[in-house]
């Protein structure tokens, strides 16, 4: 039986084995998927080891920047992204590394019926979660793509290497005030229940969408703030499911249903 996995350290709380026996079952793949805790000290080792049989793998913290540097080739948006989270067996035996966390958000805010085209985004964090979505969200050619930072050189770094794919600018949180038509919150603030310093203003009742890339089993400080103020929420639930769906594609070459999926996690989640 084809054999896959995700390599992580810590790994047990992964929900990537559900999803993709999820998957399997639905597509009628017969596969297996682990989760499967890499050692800190020799990712590659560990990681070289799986693929003497194992076809594919997707990675997650602290080893995407590993795997990117262990890839023989890598997809475009991987190379951007500078991290890999998708490992592909070619038939050669060399490693395909590619990056689905932005196509995953992408189709996430789109499954939501979420406008990209056109409308003035905000995105919240400059660290490895916000380089990975980048590309993906400019090619959706917003109207503007701020990325706004607490420590405000990590978000004009991303500008430099970015711009050419579209209309970016950086802002200090201080300096945001006005409305804008989706904030996507990849910092990773939520994990500690708080939130980065954000005005009112931002948001436009009714009409403003926020996005949490986090999740959680009651809705983030980030997602509660941005209820309280009369927007649409989400949170990062159906990414996770997308990014996978991104995943079993490259390596199964069938797009599962992920709608179905979705629920589940979500019903075992509440
Ligand atoms: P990830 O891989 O999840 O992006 P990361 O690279 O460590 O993790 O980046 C974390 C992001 O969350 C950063 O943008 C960080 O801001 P700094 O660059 O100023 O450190 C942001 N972040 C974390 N905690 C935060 C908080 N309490 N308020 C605002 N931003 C926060």
């Amino acid at each position: 039986m084809d054999r896959y996995g995700v390599f992580g350290n810590p790994i047990g709380h992964s929900k990537s084995p559900q999803i993709h026996a999820l998957f399997a079952a639905q597509t009628g793949h017969a596969l297996c998927y682990e989760a499967l805790l890499a050692p800190l000290d020799d990712f590659p080792g560990f990681a070289r080891a799986f693929f003497r049989d194992g076809q594919g793998a997707n990675v997650t913290v602290p080893f995407k920047e590993q795997a990117y540097g262990m890839a023989d080739q890598l997809t475009e948006r991987a190379r951007r992204a500078g991290a890999v989270n998708t490992l592909k067996k070619l038939e050669d035996g060399r490693l395909l590394g590619d990056n689905t966390d932005g196509a995953g958000l992408v189709s996430d805010l789109l499954n939501a019926g979420v406008a990209l085209a056109g409308q003035r985004i905000l995105l919240l964090g400059a660290g490895g979660a916000v380089r990975g979505v980048l590309e993906p969200l400019l090619a959706q050619k917003p109207a503007a793509l701020i990325i706004a930072n607490r420590t405000p050189s990590k978000a004009e770094q991303l500008v430099q290497e970015f711009a050419e794919l579209g209309p970016l600018s950086a802002s200090t949180f201080a300096d945001l005030a006005e409305p804008v038509d989706l904030i996507i919150n990849g910092t990773s603030a939520s994990l500690g229940g708080e939130l980065p310093p954000l005005a009112d203003s931002l948001i436009q009742p009714g009409q403003s969408f926020c996005y949490d890339m986090m999740y959680a089993a009651r809705p983030t400080a980030f997602c509660q703030w941005a209820a309280a103020l009369g927007a649409d929420t989400r949170d990062g639930l159906g990414m996770l499911v997308e990014q996978a769906a991104e995943a079993f594609e490259l390596w199964r070459g069938v797009r599962p249903d992920t709608a179905p999926v979705l629920a589940e996690l979500r019903r075992q989640l509440s």
